[in-house]
């Protein structure tokens, strides 16, 4: 198997990211389908790629969109979302990205803390505007997920604690520009294990029977965030995350009201898999206990492993697996000891100029690249413009 290295890719400067459309598009379809089961409603989290490709993408297959910055809210108007789709979540709004999201209408604001109501409210008030609100409160549900992508715990910073909820009700009612509307939950990303899910939705139910039953506040809808994770290990046997089970556990566990909606706000389960980065080896160095496979790319270009200790699998495209493997520590060329994609990796003796494919990157990749050590910014490419794919199963050791 030659791989990208038989074909135009071989001819493009690396590193690069390198998206497959048909893999996106079985994605998005099988999320849509699933959701549309139930009636459930999916908000695309643009955080987790905002490529206009893969955006215009996404909004064909008629997603809404959650955005966390102004600029994400233009964007996603910009690129087809239609404003009453979209809804602006974010513990620190600004007064500019409130004052967008008024003047571009839309749906609703997940709001995080009093003051930001109030705020809110004071802006609206000064536009003639009036905005929907959605309360994001703190379920206090514990994502068993990195530290750092868990985000519905006491210690979070995010969303209103339970204890404080009586009083921004009381206060809301005193705000003449902010409508209440519904419930916002999101409690972390890259959720594998599926009770998780569970426990959100018995928090949940327990929230709404407890503080917005039968007192003038009717959640119109429930949106109970993102966060389902997929299999970076086996990325290769699981290429679409299990959306049917996912869907089905908010069918079975969450008490709706008659007339109440439900929301979603996936982001990397619609387009991680579906996205790599490619890079060329720069050089092989071996120091007295370490094979290093130094690369074209960096943390600058696929920051998850450095920050977050991800593991995404590599793939030396160029060569098949054989007797001679060696395990290696891939490496970027940025000045920083973090700049590590993975050690001990097994894969073919490689050579400078090889393609190594870093897979499962369309997710948080693309759209956290940075210019550090003034970088040039990555570019990205499409299988379908290109007429290529990259193989999707592991290289097989040659016997
Ligand atoms: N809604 C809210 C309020 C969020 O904060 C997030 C993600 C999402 C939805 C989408 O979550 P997803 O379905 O993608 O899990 N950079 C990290 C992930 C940060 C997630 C931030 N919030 C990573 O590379 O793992």
């Amino acid at each position: 198997m030659q791989g990208l290295e038989t074909k135009n890719l071989k001819r493009k400067k690396t590193p690069f990211y390198f998206y497959d459309i048909d893999l996106l598009r079985k994605t998005l379809s099988a999320a849509q389908a699933e959701a549309a089961k139930y009636g459930f409603i999916v908000h695309y989290a643009l955080k987790a790629n905002a490529n206009e490709r893969i955006l215009s993408e996404v909004h064909s297959y008629g997603f809404g969109a959650d955005c966390v910055s102004g600029n994400e809210v233009l964007t996603a108007v910009a690129s087809g979302f239609n404003p009453s789709s979209v809804v602006l979540a974010g513990v620190g709004k600004s007064d500019d990205e409130i004052r967008i999201a008024l003047e571009k209408d839309i749906f609703c604001f997940n709001c995080e803390s009093l003051q930001e109501l109030q705020v809110i409210n004071e802006i609206a008030l000064s536009m003639g505007k009036t905005a929907r609100v959605a309360l994001r409160i703190n379920p206090n549900v514990d994502a068993h997920t990195h530290h750092y992508i868990t985000t519905g715990i006491n210690i979070s910073k995010f969303g209103i604690a339970e204890g404080d909820l009586a009083e921004v009700m009381a206060e809301i009612k005193k705000l003449p520009a902010v409508t209440f509307v519904g419930l916002h939950f999101h409690v972390g990303s890259q959720i594998t294990d599926l009770n998780v899910f569970s426990k959100l939705c018995k928090a949940i139910n327990h929230i709404q029977a407890t503080y917005f039953s039968g007192n003038g506040f009717t959640p119109q809808f429930i949106n109970v965030g993102g966060g389902l994770g997929v299999d970076y290990e086996d990325p290769f046997s699981n290429p679409i995350p299990p959306f049917a089970q996912y869907f089905d556990i908010f069918h079975r566990s969450l008490e709706v009201r008659p007339g109440q909606a439900v929301h979603f706000e996936l982001g990397r389960s619609l387009v991680a898999n579906s996205g790599a980065l490619i890079s060329k080896v720069l050089y092989t160095k071996k120091s007295s206990d370490r094979n290093f496979l130094i690369l074209d790319a960096g943390m600058t270009e696929l920051i998850r492993p450095a920050l977050y200790q991800a593991h995404h699998q590599i793939q030396n495209v160029s060569r098949t697996m054989s007797a001679s493997d060696q395990k290696y520590d891939v490496v970027g060329p940025i000045c920083e000891s973090s700049d590590c994609f993975g050690t001990d990796i097994p894969l073919p003796l490689s050579q400078r100029g090889d393609l190594v494919a870093i897979h499962s990157a369309g997710a948080y990749g693309e759209v956290m690249s940075s210019q550090y050590n003034l970088r040039t910014k990555v570019k990205s490419y499409y299988s379908d413009t290109m007429g290529e794919k990259i193989p999707s199963t592991p290289l097989v050791t040659e016997q």
